[in-house]
């Protein structure tokens, strides 16, 4: 067997003669074909392959039992360190810790993929590169209008980030939209604006849309919208699922109760669409990132489970999304400094948090009370200036 065939484990760490004694022990319990000890200067190698590890805990435990106090650290060790693998097979009672994966692994992805044409749907975009910066009048501005006539003002190519939460037609009550027209209506106008969001992105710039299809009505909005997207060269970053763990039907609509004839399927969550024109990579200062390292693993994972807005009444709005939802976003797909820009800004969560988090905004809506509720909102925000 050559060292590729182990999981090899350093621990640096003063050996007594004592821990030596007792880890001879424990090698005895083993086959080579499973675990085996080094010492090297000051160090413990461990050489890993295969392990029931319940059994080596127990095995660890007893003889933690009647050991003096640098042996049963350095076993603890053992066992913290091996515990922390977090990624191996299963065979019987065992753990694999080489080898599980190889059956599954793809020879040659990148030429697999060259073959297959990655993203092949937005290759041929005619998306112009050159970046230009928003005029003054617009920069952290908040602006009454139908973002259709607003956006024609902006020149291409001008936005880092879009974030944004559309009208879902689904009949709400809001200041002067009209929420809950003919689909073919609402589509044609909202594809109207969207157009324009993608002419002003800029070039490896990313649209953000929070969406919930209307389930009563069969209208997968977020698939429609994401075809929309792909049918305008945008390439599909990914999709993120926001759990707000609240029953958005009534929990005893069943649909047809016990039956397989017309059950109702229920949903806690609605969806955000990730969609980048050009380019995944954006451009950006690495000093510019505000994402911890506890911050980036967790919002990487695509389900975040956050609370609904409770506030709605207070801020007079039927459909805000809460800014911790927005906070996420901003930092994992945005830099300190960017633009971004909410083309259905309501009472302003987007701008708020924006402003909070030292981006710069552009926020629209057609509503001037929700604007201007927007506009008290960003006078009450303190920037961040929390350092790490
Ligand atoms: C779902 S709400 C967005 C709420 C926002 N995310 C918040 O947290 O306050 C959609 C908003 O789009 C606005 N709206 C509808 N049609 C519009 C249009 N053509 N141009 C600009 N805003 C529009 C509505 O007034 C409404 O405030």
């Amino acid at each position: 067997m050559t060292m590729h065939d182990y999981r090899i484990i350093k621990l640096n760490t003063e050996i007594i003669w004592p821990s030596i004694v007792a880890i001879e022990r424990l090698s005895s319990l083993y086959s080579k074909d499973e675990i085996y000890f080094e010492f090297a200067n000051n160090e413990l190698v461990i050489n890993l392959r295969q392990l029931d590890f319940s059994n080596f805990k127990e095995n660890i435990q007893l003889l933690t039992e009647g050991s003096d106090k640098g042996t049963s650290q350095l076993l603890n060790l053992i066992i913290d360190n091996i515990e922390k693998i977090k990624s191996y097979g299963l065979k019987g009672r065992k753990r694999l810790y080489v080898g599980y994966d190889k059956e599954r692994r793809v020879r040659d992805r990148r030429e697999k993929e060259k073959e297959r044409g990655i993203y092949y749907y937005a290759n041929d975009n005619t998306f112009s590169k050159k970046n230009n910066v928003v005029p003054p009048e617009f920069i952290n501005k908040i602006i009454v209008g139908d973002s259709e006539d607003i956006l024609k003002k902006l020149p291409e190519n001008c936005i880092d980030l879009i974030f944004t939460s559309p009208p879902y037609n689904f009949g709400l009550d809001y200041d002067n939209h009209r929420d809950g027209t003919d689909w073919n209506e609402y589509f044609d106008k909202l594809f109207k604006i969207l157009k324009e969001s993608i002419r002003v992105l800029k070039y490896g710039g990313r649209i953000i849309v929070n969406v919930q299809p209307l389930f009563s009505d069969y209208i997968p909005i977020h698939h429609i919208l994401s075809d929309f997207f792909m049918k305008e060269k945008l390439i599909w970053r990914g999709e993120i699922i926001w759990d707000k763990h609240n029953w958005n039907c009534k929990y005893t609509a069943w649909g047809s109760w016990k039956s397989p004839s017309n059950p109702y399927l229920k949903y806690t969550w609605e969806f955000l669409e990730i969609f980048c024109k050009g380019d995944l990579k954006k451009q950006g200062d690495s000093k510019n990132a505000d994402i911890t390292a506890e911050e980036f693993k967790k919002y990487v994972i695509g389900k975040w489970d956050i609370a609904p807005e409770r506030n709605m009444r207070d801020y007079g709005h039927p459909a805000m999304f809460p800014e911790n939802l927005v906070e996420r976003t901003l930092k994992l797909f945005s830099f300190k400094g960017d633009v971004v820009l909410d083309p259905f800004n309501g009472v302003g969560t987007t701008t708020s948090v924006a402003k909070r988090l030292s981006r710069n905004y552009v926020g629209i809506d057609v509503s001037g009370e929700y604007c201007k509720k927007a506009e008290d909102r960003i006078k009450k925000t303190q920037i961040n200036t929390t350092l790490f």
